[in-house]
């Protein structure tokens, strides 16, 4: 088993990485806890059922809730519903939430935990790939509300995440390939990872040991940021919404047909256009990016979109201010982050993508 430990100003914790992580889960759980309960993806609850049996205190539970978690779910509705739950249930101060499954399920189970009682524990078990090494970590916990993106929530961190990868496993390709945008990410942050993805070529990301490793890879850059910039105040913690703004704006437009991590992956493409345009990088770096993750493929109804409606979501997300959209782009030595920019430099970033997605044939 690995440990990372993330280190921030409201707390230090660790998150546990390995096949063996649930041998010693109990060891784990404060003595002081009075009651836990477990919530679980619906899908993982159907599909894991072997490997949540290995969670010996799941088995032995009396507070177990199953919820369906899409983006559409993810909703003040859905929060009210565990709150719900916990005040039935007689949930006190010392309670504990452990939720099991993927970052739709882990963001409102976050939420939850921090507001039922001004904030009891949580414990963070991730089934997919995006949110091991993205939405697990960190304490950003939140819910869409009015059409909009995750514009409730909180940033509070858990008492620990547990990483068991063989939940990866059992993933269908559209989460495996969800869980590469944001895996990019990170290799587009640090140079290093990038040149680890290009010698490995596409078995980093299919095959499950060097899997882990990349994993272990991303998870160690996330805890840098994060202990930083815990709150995103500094603003380095921003560069990890790199292609994000406009992921976020695709993810709505598109009903939530695309994918977060496709999203992130088709926003970073996005982002590089970006900084090509104002002379930041040269073009090569947008073809070789391109190139070396031609494997990738883009979810057919990303051709279908209506940009306008991309662009409104995207005027509404958080980190805009003045009336521009802000941006996190690449440029040559760093990322830059609240790079604003006009409506109308969005427009042609999209014209621009379907040339060199065209050219490249991803569809
Ligand atoms: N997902 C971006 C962050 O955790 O800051």
């Amino acid at each position: 088993m690995n440990k990372i430990q993330i280190k921030t100003k409201t707390k230090n914790y660790y998150v546990f990485i390995g096949k063996d992580v649930f041998e010693s889960f109990e060891d784990f759980i404060p003595e002081s806890v009075s009651k836990i309960l477990f919530l679980i993806d619906r899908n993982v609850n159907e599909k894991c059922s072997v490997l949540l049996k290995k969670i010996k205190l799941l088995n032995k539970s009396k507070y177990n809730l199953v919820i369906h978690s899409s983006e559409k779910k993810k909703n003040l509705i859905t929060t009210q519903h565990i709150l719900k739950y916990l005040i039935e249930n007689n949930f006190d101060r010392r309670s504990l939430i452990v939720s099991i499954g993927g970052g739709l399920l882990g963001d409102i189970a976050g939420f939850s935990a921090s507001i039922y009682m001004r904030g009891i524990k949580h414990i963070q078990i991730p089934t997919t790939i995006l949110s091991a090494v993205d939405s697990s970590i960190g304490g950003k916990t939140g819910v869409n509300f009015y059409g909009i993106k995750n514009i409730i929530g909180t940033f509070y961190q858990p008492e620990s995440v547990f990483i068991n990868p063989a939940f990866f496993y059992s993933l269908p390709k559209i989460e495996v390939i969800s869980g590469l945008g944001e895996l990019i990410k990170y290799a587009i942050i640090n140079p290093k990872l990038y040149d680890f993805y290009k010698n490995e070529t596409t078995k980093i990301f299919f095959t499950k040991e060097v899997s882990d490793e990349v994993i272990l890879k991303s998870i160690k850059i996330k805890a840098d940021i994060v202990k930083e910039d815990e709150k995103e105040e500094k603003g380095i913690r921003k560069i990890l919404n790199l292609g994000h703004t406009f992921a976020h704006g695709i993810e709505s437009a598109s009903n939530f047909k695309l994918k977060h991590g496709e999203a992130v992956f088709i926003g970073i493409i996005l982002a590089l256009i970006v900084s090509r345009k104002f002379n930041l990088i040269e073009e090569e770096r947008i073809l070789n990016f391109i190139n070396d993750f031609r494997f990738i493929t883009v979810n057919k109804s990303f051709a279908n979109l209506d940009i306008s409606k991309v662009v409104d979501f995207m005027r509404s997300d958080k980190k805009n201010l003045n009336g521009k959209i802000n941006l996190v782009i690449p440029s040559k030595e760093k990322i830059l982050i609240d790079f604003p920019v006009e409506e109308k430099v969005i427009y042609n970033v999209f014209e621009e993508l379907s040339k060199y997605l065209k050219k490249y044939a991803i569809q």
